[in-house]
């Protein structure tokens, strides 16, 4: 995909998903400070999020994330572009309108900001009562809601006696409580171990199921990016990828398990991601020729291989690899030729990098580097 077409990727090709876009960035920039001091943090951004869509927005620190979730939680004005929010064009409201869209909105942020005077239960009661719920309802659903993360034994806690994690998830139901069509997110697993983070996603998922909500994540952790129906990318204030996931998020997965990948952070996993390509060889198909030129490194997805050196000689030397190994970095490291001949023993389903993406790769991460470079000494 070219680089100047990523944003206009319609997540209108969701079939699942119907409607206006929740969420409309339009060219939109942004600048910090004023006169000489004045300093861009985000450049031409286009986006849309559609109804029933999970987006996580990936990208180093201080690359604009979350600047554009303010910005989309009408907690910024906007300066340059457009940006329509639930079917409002914020720019042209006033801050009593833009405080009526941001209650329609659940925000989660990294400092939660919960009332330590007022219990778990208290919290989540207090961002119902900003809505017109009937009081045994609102008592209601604010139980379920806490239960939902697991808190159902700590409701009459307040969060001085609270884990880091508990108080996060109180701050995630009252986020969820009143089911606001849009909900956005920095960081809102970072502070959970591993199976309240997968609660915690399981949950939005419910949500965009049953209520059609979507929810706009800017995060750090990977072990989320299964949910995302889209993956964007933001670089220095620009949003360089928006791709719809189904394949790439699979890949993803794949890649962060595989050793040599799996020190990579989100955004670079994606970048590899989107520069492989999925090729399939038959039984007894040769995928690299010893002695021929190199332009391809290979990551096995599925089935067995035969790594076979000076095949028929005296010396011959044999070695199978697996799913998650990798081959072929020899000749694109040295720009000698083949080393071995490699064959498929089985159907073998291989991810493959050209000899730019696989540059990109080693020059991006250091750990990519040195597990590639690992390998090949150990291979000597
Ligand atoms: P390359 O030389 O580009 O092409 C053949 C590949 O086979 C080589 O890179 C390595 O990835 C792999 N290979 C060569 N020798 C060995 C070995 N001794 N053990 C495992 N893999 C090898």
């Amino acid at each position: 995909m070219d680089r100047d077409d990523v944003n206009q990727l319609s997540a209108g090709q969701f079939p699942h998903h119907s409607g206006p876009p929740l969420v409309r960035v339009n060219r939109l920039n942004h600048y910090f400070g004023e006169g000489e001091a004045r300093n861009q943090v985000l450049t031409d951004n286009n986006l849309e999020v559609m109804p029933g869509e999970i987006v996580i927005m990936t990208g180093p620190s201080g690359s604009g994330k979350t600047t554009l979730l303010t910005l989309i939680g009408a907690l910024r004005s906007v300066q340059e572009g457009g940006l329509d929010v639930l079917g409002r064009d914020l720019t042209k409201l006033s801050p009593p309108e833009l405080v009526e869209v941001r209650r329609d909105i659940g925000f989660i942020f990294q400092a939660h900001n919960l009332f330590s005077s007022l219990s778990a239960y208290q919290n989540v009661c207090m961002s119902l009562q900003q809505h017109a719920w009937d009081p045994s309802a609102l008592k209601a659903r604010a139980e379920e809601v806490l239960t939902m993360l697991d808190l159902g034994h700590r409701i009459h806690y307040k969060p001085a006696s609270l884990s880091g994690g508990q108080k996060q998830r109180v701050a995630i139901a009252r986020a969820l409580a009143n089911r606001p069509k849009l909900i956005l997110a920095d960081e809102p697993t970072a502070a959970l171990d591993e199976k309240s983070g997968r609660r915690v996603v399981e949950l939005f998922q419910k949500l965009v199921r049953e209520d059609g909500a979507s929810i706009f994540i800017v995060t750090h952790d990977n072990r989320i990016l299964d949910v995302a129906d889209r993956i964007v990318n933001m670089v220095g204030g620009k949003i360089i990828s928006n791709i719809l996931v189904e394949e790439s998020v699979a890949l993803c997965l794949f890649l962060s398990k595989c050793e040599a990948f799996s020190s990579l952070r989100p955004a670079m996993l994606t970048k590899v991601a989107e520069q492989m390509r999925k090729e399939v060889f038959q039984p007894g198909a040769n995928i690299i020729r010893q002695g021929e030129a190199g332009d391809r490194f290979y990551l096995i997805r599925r089935g067995l291989v035969d790594v076979i050196v000076d095949e028929g000689k005296p010396g011959e030397f044999r070695k199978i690899l697996k799913e998650g190994d990798f081959f072929g970095e020899k000749a694109l490291l040295t720009g000698e030729p083949r080393s071995a001949t490699v064959r498929a023993r089985e159907p073998v389903e291989a991810y493959t990098l050209d000899k730019a993406g696989f540059n990109e790769s080693i020059a991006a991460s250091d750990s990519f580097k040195q597990q590639i470079y690992k390998a090949y000494f150990q291979r000597q």
